[in-house]
């Protein structure tokens, strides 16, 4: 982990990014939603331009010193008013580099991003044969919250998936203005 450094997507990691992102995707285990397909280059750097010094989402990436991204977080705000202290996100990190401790920092960044703009809990959906990734979020102290049953369509079958949620603390009044005046 020592070389790899964690920092905030740019626009031009778009590329980079979406081969990590297909890479993960069309490994045998299933582990995300999509499967082999992710969105294009162009709607990736079109959607990190978009977050780049957002409030309401952030996507953070583990570059390798060579330039090489090997990891990749998104989180985003909830959208209603009534759950924008709640954030939702997802990981991945390339097969090659995997229990070196770049899930772990990527989870980490988030977290401190989520304090920084007033968000209050984090929370994901991983499948429940997931267990590498459901080992690395109870090791940071997320906690299953139960199980949504045929909650989404995966390679055309009804998948369940497990809720997880990490309470950070903090107050919901520590919103940016803009969302806390419309709760
Ligand atoms: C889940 C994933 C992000 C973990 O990333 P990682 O960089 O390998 O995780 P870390 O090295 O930071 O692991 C930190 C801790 O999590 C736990 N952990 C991680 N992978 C584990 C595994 N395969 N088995 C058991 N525990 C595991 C361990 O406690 C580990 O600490 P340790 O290595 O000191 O024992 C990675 O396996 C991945 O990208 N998988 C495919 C995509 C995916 O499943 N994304 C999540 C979708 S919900």
């Amino acid at each position: 982990m020592a070389a790899i450094t964690i920092r905030r997507a740019a626009p031009g990691d778009a590329a980079g990014l979406v081969e990590l992102a297909r890479s993960v995707a069309a490994e045998p285990g299933a582990w995300l939603l999509t499967d082999a397909t992710w969105r294009s280059a162009a709607d990736e750097r079109r959607y990190l331009r978009a977050v780049r010094s957002s409030p309401h989402a952030a996507v953070f990436v583990a570059e390798l010193p060579a330039g090489e991204l090997v990891g990749r977080l998104s989180v985003a705000r909830d959208q209603h008013p009534a759950s924008s202290h709640v954030a939702d996100l997802g990981v991945m990190v390339a097969a090659t580099h995997r229990r070196q401790g770049v899930g772990r920092a990527l989870l980490d960044a988030a977290s401190g991003w989520a304090r920084e703009v007033g968000i209050s809990k984090l929370e994901l959906h991983v499948f429940p044969h997931n267990l590498a990734a459901i080992a690395l979020y109870e090791r940071l102290g997320y906690e299953s919250e139960g199980l949504l049953r045929a909650q989404y369509v995966r390679a055309g079958e009804l998948v369940d998936v497990v809720v997880m949620g990490l309470l950070l603390g903090g107050s919901p009044a520590a919103m940016p203005p803009g969302l806390a005046s419309l709760r």
